[in-house]
């Protein structure tokens, strides 16, 4: 498989951005909502230790991303055969989805640094962890990662209609091919 993508499908270098930015997204999500329910502090401090670092790595993926498109390689045409509507919905969808991704690691960072809480979990400051709730960055935090979460469910609903109703390429491609 090519490392660029062709005017049919995607290369491999955007497929294993794409999955391990997902994989790693989905668990941002989910370890966010569990840091925010727990009420017991060690818990939380626990799952903030892996979340950070993990949001890091997909803001890092991101940017890589856009350089890797910018610069380096070029997208696979459209499948024939969509609505023009669709093609436009899911261009404005991928590039929220940039845009929500950045502004939440953006948001997290800022909460991490504005609260100390990066200082406690990383360097060695003496704890308690701070109220979030008092630091302005958790309100974007918040809002964005609930945005996040229905653009990842149109996205991935779109795709799964593509593949089991419509049953074209939009899945495949977004694979690794022999
Ligand atoms: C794409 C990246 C990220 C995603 C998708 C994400 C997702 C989430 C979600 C879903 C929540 C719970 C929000 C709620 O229920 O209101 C959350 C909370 C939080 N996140 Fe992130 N996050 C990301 C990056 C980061 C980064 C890079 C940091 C720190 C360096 C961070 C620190 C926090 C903190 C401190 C909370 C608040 C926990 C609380 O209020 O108890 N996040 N995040
Ligand atoms: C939150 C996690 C996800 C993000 C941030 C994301 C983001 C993106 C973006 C930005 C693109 C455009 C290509 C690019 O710029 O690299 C894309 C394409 C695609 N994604 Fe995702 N994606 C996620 C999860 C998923 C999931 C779970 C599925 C499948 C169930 C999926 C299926 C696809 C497919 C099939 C394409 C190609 C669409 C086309 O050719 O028009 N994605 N994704």
């Amino acid at each position: 498989m090519s490392m660029k993508s062709s005017p049919t499908t995607y290369g491999a270098v955007a497929v294993s951005i794409h999955w391990l930015s997902a994989l790693l997204i989905v668990g941002l999500l989910v370890s966010g909502m569990l840091a925010d329910d727990t009420g017991d502090p060690a818990t939380k401090a626990r799952i903030l230790s892996a979340h950070a670092p993990m949001g890091i790595a997909v803001l890092l993926l991101t940017l890589a991303r856009i350089v890797w498109w910018w610069r380096l390689d070029s997208h696979p045409a459209p499948l024939a055969g969509d609505p023009s509507w669709q093609m436009k919905a899911a261009r404005a969808v991928h590039g929220l989805l940039y845009i929500v991704v950045l502004g939440m690691a953006a948001s997290g960072i800022g909460l991490f640094v504005l609260s100390g809480a990066g200082a406690i979990l990383f360097g060695g400051a003496p704890g308690p962890l701070p109220d979030f709730a008092d630091f302005a960055p958790r309100v974007p935090h918040g809002i964005g990662a609930k945005l996040l979460a229905a653009l990842f469910i149109g996205h991935a609903g779109a795709a799964l209609y593509h593949h089991f109703v419509k049953r074209d390429a939009t899945l495949k491609r977004m694979w690794f091919s022999r």
